[in-house]
């Protein structure tokens, strides 16, 4: 019978742009369980596009000189360690990003199209992977519409300065939060903010005491649009990985679409999509797709990217979100927010998995 470094030796024999996957170090893990063949590659971000194809060869291979048929092949997008090139902004400027000392890990979440529920995602996401465990925080990145604030009921909350200049985050349900809405006031006129964004985006990032030890996560949360002054965040912090929310409707996906190129074309790994509002369950048990249906499907194929999750709409939800409490430590009383709760678990193991602290 064939062992483990068969398997290897077997699948040596796959190449991509040249370079066998065992020799390039993209074969990972390979085991067997239960009677089944488990593989699993990491392979660079600009390959994933090929996820499907490369997946089909590991398992033709593998069958083709051992006979198993039962062969569960994984491909996930290698995570940026090191410093990506220096990237140029739409504008020409040149950005170098870097690691932000005292974090271990940070995720973006992005989408490109406005009110998809990114805020609520980043929100709900940090506060999960808290409950958790992890020492989380969340950096609101919109300067134009920050939200964070109303949605975890600190708006009005200042940022805390000490004497040597350095940002105290506002707490809120065991994280830690930096916002545009607790430094600016509301009446600052937009272009002023404008004029300064990459200054104070940087300020806050790096001259913020995150927490006394070391954070696990910053989850940020990106504003809509593609431009620079949206993409800001991903010019000086490197991030280990977005998730980009859509919803199921499919006037949203060009967008969302232009996001994903947008984080792609910063050398930004995408790692999976999030379907919001995906439906409703009424109190009958039908499933009803008040907001169409199918937006997240096409995108996960046309990008080769995992659909973590589809999130339920839930009104109930809504006006307690909006006034400051996250879903994901609200009370179930319905289908809907089980699901959501369901959800939210499976985004957090999702980014545990892909982006490990
Ligand atoms: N699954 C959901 N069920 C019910 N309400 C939701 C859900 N997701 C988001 N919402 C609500 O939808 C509204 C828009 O959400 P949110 O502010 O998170 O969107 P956004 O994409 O961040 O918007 P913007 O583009 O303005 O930043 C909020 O009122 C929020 O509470
Ligand atoms: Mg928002």
């Amino acid at each position: 019978m064939a062992g483990i470094k068969d398997y290897y030796e077997t699948l040596k024999s796959i190449e991509i742009n040249g370079k066998d996957i065992v020799s390039a170090g993209y074969v990972s893990q390979v085991y067997v369980e239960e009677g089944k063949l488990h593989v699993k590659l990491t392979i660079p971000q600009e390959f994933m596009k090929h996820a499907i194809a490369i997946e089909n060869t590991v398992k033709r291979v593998l069958k083709e000189r051992h006979n198993i048929e039962d062969i569960n092949v994984e491909i996930k997008p290698r995570m940026q360690i090191t410093p990506p090139k220096l990237q140029t902004s739409t504008s020409g400027n040149i950005f170098d990003p870097k690691r932000i000392p005292g974090i271990r890990r940070v995720i973006g979440v992005g989408s490109g199209k406005g009110g998809v529920g990114k805020s609520t995602v980043a929100v709900n996401l940090a506060v999960k992977l808290a409950q958790k465990g992890y020492k989380v925080a969340l950096f609101d990145a919109d300067i134009y519409g920050p939200s964070v604030g109303t949605l975890l009921g600190i708006k009005g909350q200042k940022i805390r300065v000490t004497k040597e200049r350095k940002f105290l985050p506002v707490e809120a349900y065991g994280i830690g939060v930096i916002s545009f809405a607790s430094l600016l006031d509301e009446d600052t006129p937009v272009i002023w903010r404008g004029t300064m964004f990459h200054k104070v985006y940087q300020d806050l990032f790096f001259n913020t005491i995150w927490s006394e030890d070391e954070l696990d996560y910053l989850v940020i949360d990106f504003p809509p649009g593609t431009g620079d002054a949206q993409l800001s965040a991903a010019q000086q912090v490197i991030i280990d990985g977005v998730v980009v929310v859509t919803t199921p409707q499919k006037v949203a996906i060009d967008d969302v679409r232009r996001a994903i190129n947008a984080f792609l074309k910063m050398e930004v790994p995408v790692l999976g999509l999030v379907e919001n509002m995906s439906y409703i369950i009424d109190t009958c048990g039908n499933k009803l797709h008040v907001f169409g249906k199918g937006g997240g499907d096409i995108l996960s194929r046309e990008a080769s990217l995992p659909l973590v999750a589809r999130i339920p709409l839930d009104p109930e939800y809504l006006e307690a979100s909006d006034e400051g409490k996250p879903m994901v430590i609200q009370e179930v009383k319905n289908e809907n927010q089980r699901l959501i709760h369901e959800a939210y678990e499976r985004i957090a193991d999702f980014i545990l998995d892909r982006v490990s602290p």
